[in-house]
């Protein structure tokens, strides 16, 4: 029924002279993806790794036998990134000379991977993410509550320069749904209130516990476990008649 419906209708636009197209939500992506030149971030302004990070540049690279020393690039990206607050042009170009991969191979990484930041962001990333599991269970609440406690939107950074919010995709803390990430620490089981309870601590100059809202550990059950109760059944359990 409903192909027979976008058969008609494409085929009364093809009739009007019309190209049927394709379209999808707008994306709130906020990673850049295409470098331009700026006063804070252009290849002349010099990027060096501090006395201490560069010991930790060396025992990255030592973790990698010779010859695949380029597999260090997202570790060594992520230590500049640590450094500097955001992921400078001339931080890659470091990256690349310390690695010896053409720039080209860094800029690929650093545009595809989320995790890094490509303009300046606030002392505050709060990542919301937005994929399948938390969207059921209430991210895009979640997300309207940080924009409005916050004031900004998606790809924005305050002008304080405290907060910038992204949008991301599943950060791997599905069970826990919603949650978010504010700079190393996982909030999960959120509701709207723990939502703003945790910004409002952080805008309080206080530490809220990182992990789950809901009183549960880790990824346990909420309530009485549900399975694997008893010994597991051997082998051939179902099966068998002797067993
Ligand atoms: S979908 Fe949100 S953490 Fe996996």
């Amino acid at each position: 029924m409903l192909s027979t419906i976008r058969a008609v209708g494409n085929g009364l636009r093809r009739s009007l002279g019309a190209r049927p197209l394709q379209t999808s939500p707008a994306l709130q992506h906020d990673s850049l993806f295409v470098h331009r030149d700026t006063p804070e971030d252009n290849p002349d302004i010099p990027f060096e790794f501090t006395s201490d990070n560069l010991k930790r540049v060396e025992a990255i690279l030592a973790i990698y036998p010779e010859g695949h020393k380029r597999a260090a690039m997202i570790p060594l990206l992520d230590l500049a990134q640590r450094q500097h607050g955001w992921l400078p042009i001339s931080a890659m170009h470091k990256v690349a000379e310390i690695i010896n991969v053409p720039r080209m191979r860094v800029y690929e990484v650093a545009t595809f991977y989320t995790m890094f930041m490509r303009k300046p962001t606030g002392k505050y990333h709060v990542q919301v993410c937005t994929t399948t599991p938390c969207w059921l269970r209430g991210s895009n609440e979640v997300l309207e509550a940080v924009k409005k406690n916050l004031g900004i939107g998606v790809g924005e950074t305050s002008k304080d320069g405290m907060w910038t919010i992204s949008e991301v995709e599943c950060l791997g803390a599905c069970v826990n749904a919603p949650m978010i990430q504010i700079n190393d620490d996982y909030y999960e089981d959120l509701t709207l209130k723990d939502t703003d309870e945790i910004l409002c601590d952080l805008k309080a100059g206080k530490r809220p516990a990182p992990g789950p809202r809901s009183g549960r550990f880790a990824a346990e059950p909420i309530g009485e476990p549900t399975s694997l109760k008893g010994e597991p059944p051997g082998p051939g359990f179902g099966v068998r008649s002797d067993l």
